[in-house]
């Protein structure tokens, strides 16, 4: 038993070893789905993180597999911080001197100061407001699928739902929404993929002439909203509040493609994932169908659970840190570490039977939003909103929708991304 002056020993990091799973090599992320799962699995059996990568030239991370671990790195902000970048590659420092840093990547004092700001624009209050403006776009949007039949899903609705969710919100224009979107779609399908040695794989950051001019539309909103405020986001944004404060045009337009990437694509991921899921889940599908408003919620988070939009964050160490308490593994000031959301999600000390897709789970702590702390997704509310009110609207017009076979998924260690999903009603 230790005494009180005894410290205990930190515990090793092991490395992998030969033969075993790489998450670092992006032709791991090409591997189907139940093996990357059994890969997850047996790193979470493991006592301590393993690192992938050179510790010795601090290339590489730690995997936190584990629920514990990563709510750990999340609400413990001192010692894992965001800056100077949550995504894998960082994006390269003349970038972020030219677009604003986004806050996911920023840590305290900035990142509060920026989230307060972009905090007004997810109050009670607007949020009631704008779920008049979900119904009606996910209205239009079911009408436009009675008439039109399209073939696919991912474009036409779970795309569309929250891009002109958060284009409402914002107050862009109808006639810069096309513009916008096409913009976007430029970017993100850049966003994307990595050449490296090994092969390629679906990044963020790319993309950036389209990015640049996205920005320049939005900055230029922002610039008539500042002469001429109407009620809108952008106008809440850059018109300065008691305190004085406010976005400047870089930040505005930063602030506006985080909102597109981490409000457009995961939203319609989960969407497609959603109804993938209730479709190759018959049994799921009936009894949510015999109680939707009983049962809409806890769908909606068994969704976002089971499909995990978002892979991975990463944090960087700031100081020396035993994992899980003194005595654990060290994990060394300067190196990275990679929350992989999508494996808590299934650890199975906290979810029974991780791999069933069951809407009626309770407790359902998954960590799809983040694992709580100061960057918490922003607009877990919303994203819970839309995919509400777009399946009520879809499964009571059109009980019979259903996916039809397998959705086009692109390899990603980033996000689980679907390209497209053909479906039928
Ligand atoms: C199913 C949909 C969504 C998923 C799975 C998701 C997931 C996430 C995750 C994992 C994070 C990082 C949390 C952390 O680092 O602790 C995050 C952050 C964020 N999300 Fe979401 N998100 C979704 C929808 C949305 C929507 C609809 C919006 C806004 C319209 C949004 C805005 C943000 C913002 C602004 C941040 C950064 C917050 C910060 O750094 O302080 N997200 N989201």
């Amino acid at each position: 038993m230790n005494t009180p002056t005894e410290v205990p020993t930190p515990t090793e990091v092991p490395t992998p070893t030969v033969g075993s799973p790489d998450l670092a090599d992006p032709r791991f992320w090409r591997l189907p789905a139940p093996a990357r799962a059994e890969a997850f699995a047996e790193l979470r059996r493991r006592p301590a993180p393993v690192y992938f990568g050179d510790r010795a030239t601090g290339r590489g991370f730690h995997a936190l597999v584990r629920h514990a671990d990563v709510v750990e790195a999340s609400r413990t902000p001192a010692v894992f911080r965001s800056g100077p970048g949550v995504t894998t590659p960082e994006p390269p420092r003349w970038v972020r001197l030219l677009f604003g840093d986004s806050m996911v990547n920023l840590d305290d004092p900035r990142h509060a100061q920026l989230r307060r700001i972009v905090s007004r624009a997810f109050t009670p209050r607007l949020l009631g407001r704008i779920e008049e403006d979900v119904r009606r776009i996910a209205t239009a949007l079911v009408d436009e699928v009675e008439r039109g039949r399209p073939e696919d899903f991912v474009g036409p609705v779970a795309a569309e739902l929250p891009f002109q969710v958060i284009c409402s919100m914002m107050g862009i224009p109808e006639e810069s929404r096309r513009t916008i979107l096409g913009l976007v779609n430029r970017t993100s399908a850049g966003t994307g993929v990595a050449r490296t040695r090994r092969g390629r794989l679906r990044v963020p950051g790319r993309g950036l002439a389209a990015l640049a001019r996205m920005q320049g539309i939005v900055a230029e909103i922002g610039r008539e909203r500042r002469r001429r405020p109407a009620e809108d986001l952008i106008s809440a944004l850059v018109t300065a509040d008691v305190d004085g404060r406010r976005l400047t045009g870089r930040e505005l337009g930063a602030f506006f493609s985080l909102l597109l990437v981490a409000g457009v694509e995961t939203t319609r991921n989960a969407l497609a994932h959603g109804l993938h899921l209730l479709t190759v889940h018959p049994e799921q599908r009936a009894l949510l169908l015999a109680d939707l408003d009983g049962r809409l919620d806890g769908a909606v988070d068994e969704i976002v659970r089971h499909a995990t939009p978002i892979v991975q964050f990463r944090r960087t160490v700031a100081v020396d840190h035993e994992l899980g308490g003194p005595g654990g593994p060290l994990l060394r000031a300067g190196e990275k570490v990679a929350l992989y959301y999508g494996s808590a999600n299934r650890d199975e000390t906290v979810f029974p039977d991780p791999e069933a897709f069951d809407i009626t789970r309770t407790p359902n702590p998954h960590l799809g939003y983040g694992g709580g702390g100061p960057h918490y997704c922003l607009g877990a509310h919303l994203a819970r909103q839309e995919m509400t009110v777009l399946f009520r609207e879809l499964f009571t017009r059109l009980p019979g929708a259903r996916s039809l076979g397998e959705p086009v998924l692109v390899p990603s260690s980033f996000d689980h991304r679907v390209r497209a999903l053909r479906f039928t009603f």
